[in-house]
């Protein structure tokens, strides 16, 4: 039961009305009023209590900004506070995180239901209550639950031993990890005020209630308010708070969309859930670049972390017709990625194109350009393509690796072992360069591989011969296949044997 009743404002044009619509009385905008929880009398949210003389002190210390002066000064003489950075624990989370987290930040970790936001967060707390003190909110599971998913967790590699209390462990070190199972946002900012914690993780924000408000737990003006309320006292006591944020149906952040802006990283878990790898990749990051990629693997105990990732897109059986191997980029992070093609003679009227971790509009131009530009009657035939350990390949880099597969499949062709392909196809056919070439040659090396089929004009050739890596430069796709298969796919091979 809500307190007072509910006030709602419209996004567009902020009319209030006391009643719901769907259409704002104002502006005349569909589904634009929020429910907003209505200050009380004295002008201050309820939660806050009646103003205490010191409350009073508070909010006019605020006012006048605690007795500085409000103006502006030279960028140059504006005081720096070193970036101190906690350590997650996981050097993959830190290198998403820009290095570490940092205290007083707010960070939003989105995902879809059980792909394994909670274990990584519980994980990461176990290792940082080493450090510093860390207060786990569970709103979703009861204290009972979190607490069997520690122990399944406990004895996990890489975190130290099975972190116990100090009476459980007769006398060992002790972990300052706090847990509190509550969904009332006020029950919660009480313990945040008591316990004043370095680190909080709020497990998760849709599940929050602000009793005040009377929409159900969840809703945009729920998961606003709630977030808005616990950023406030954060910010203020310098509690480092990681929230985490469902993802709907839909693929968007649920509520959690209207939080990027309050937030000062955005980390969204990812993952095929029929593999066991999952990705955190960073949308937003104040403190650092977003294009990181950090790796992780659930296993029965949990998510180990997985430095050498490479090694889980390679496939392991060698070389075969309809295979190409690609460098692509996540971030400063270059990944060796194995493509696979299969191309046959069609039995529909128009040919089936699907593209499994590529857009498919990306196969669709690739087919065209190698139709165009090496005469290969693909129309005729269906394609299917698929990159290997289910990642997401959306990089233009690809490109020349994608043509590869499906040439290979085609002409029933297998590509030398030890061959990677990088570069993006022109649809007049060219080879266009790539970013980071040299970053993804030593990535391909350091794994063993000996060619590297490049667009034209790299000036690598010296870097390629110290890495023992034989370089191959074209500039178009025609010139690249032939490189790098010995062979000239555009050549009919019926044609090729009556010659022969
Ligand atoms: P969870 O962290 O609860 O997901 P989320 O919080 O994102 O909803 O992870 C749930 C899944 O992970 C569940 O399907 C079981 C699996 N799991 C493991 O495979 N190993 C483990 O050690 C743990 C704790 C969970
Ligand atoms: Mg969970």
């Amino acid at each position: 039961m809500p307190r007072h009743s509910p006030s709602y404002v419209c996004q567009t044009c902020a009319a209030q009305s006391r009643q719901f619509f769907g259409r704002c009385p104002g502006c005349g905008g569909w589904n634009t009023l929020i429910e907003q929880a209505a200050p009380a009398a004295d002008g201050r949210r309820r939660r806050q209590g009646p103003p205490t003389g010191e409350a009073i002190g508070e909010a006019i210390g605020e006012a006048i900004g605690r007795g500085k002066p409000r103006r502006s000064q030279p960028i140059h003489a504006v005081g720096e506070r070193p970036l101190q950075r906690l350590a997650s624990g996981f050097a993959e989370l830190d290198r998403v995180l820009g290095g570490g987290l940092v205290p007083g930040s707010l960070v939003l970790v989105g995902g879809d239901p059980g792909i394994g936001k909670s274990t990584l967060l519980l994980q990461s707390a176990q290792v940082m209550a080493q450090s510093c003190s860390v207060l786990y909110v569970s709103a979703e599971e009861s204290a009972q639950q979190v607490k069997l998913r520690w122990r399944r967790l406990g004895s996990l590699d890489p975190s130290p031993a099975p972190a116990l209390t100090a009476e459980e462990a007769g006398g060992g070190e002790p972990i300052n990890l706090q847990l509190l199972a509550e969904t009332d946002l006020e029950l919660v900012l009480q313990e945040l005020e008591a316990l004043r914690p370095a680190v909080a993780i709020i497990d998760s924000i849709q599940a929050l209630h602000d009793a005040e408000l009377s929409s159900a737990p969840g809703s945009v003006a729920q998961v606003r308010d709630c977030a808005a309320a616990l950023q406030r006292l954060a910010k203020r006591q310098d509690t480092a708070l990681l929230l985490v944020g469902h993802v709907t149906k839909e693929g968007m952040l649920a509520g959690p969309k209207v939080l990027e802006h309050l937030v000062d990283a955005v980390l969204t878990f990812e993952g095929d859930r029929f593999a066991s790898h999952r990705l955190l990749r960073a949308v937003k990051n104040r403190f650092g670049a977003t294009a990181e990629l950090g790796v992780f693997e659930m296993r029965d105990r949990g998510l180990a972390e997985v430095s050498n990732p490479s090694e889980l897109f390679l496939g392991s059986d060698g070389p075969a017709a309809g295979t190409a191997t690609i460098v692509a980029c996540e971030g400063t992070r270059p990944l060796l990625v194995e493509l696979q093609s299969l191309v046959s003679s069609t039995s529909y009227a128009s040919p089936r194109r699907t593209a499994t971790g590529i857009g498919i509009n990306r196969l669709h131009q690739i087919l065209a350009v190698l139709e165009k530009h090496l005469g290969l009657p693909l129309s005729r035939f269906d394609c299917y393509l698929a990159v290997a350990g289910g990642l997401d390949v959306e990089e233009p880099a690809a490109d020349l690796g994608v043509a590869a597969a499906v040439v290979t499949s085609f002409r029933d062709l297998t590509l030398p072992a030890g061959t990677v392909l990088v570069g993006e196809l022109g649809l007049g056919g060219q080879l266009r360069p790539v970013g980071q070439l040299e970053l993804r040659l030593q990535e391909a090396a350091r794994l063993g591989f000996r060619r590297a089929v490049v667009p034209r004009g790299s000036g690598l050739g010296g870097s390629a011969a110290e890495l023992g890596l034989e370089l191959l430069e074209a500039g178009t796709v025609a010139e690249a296949l032939v490189a790098a298969l010995g062979v000239d796919p555009a050549a009919d091979p019926a044609t090729q044997s009556a010659a022969d």
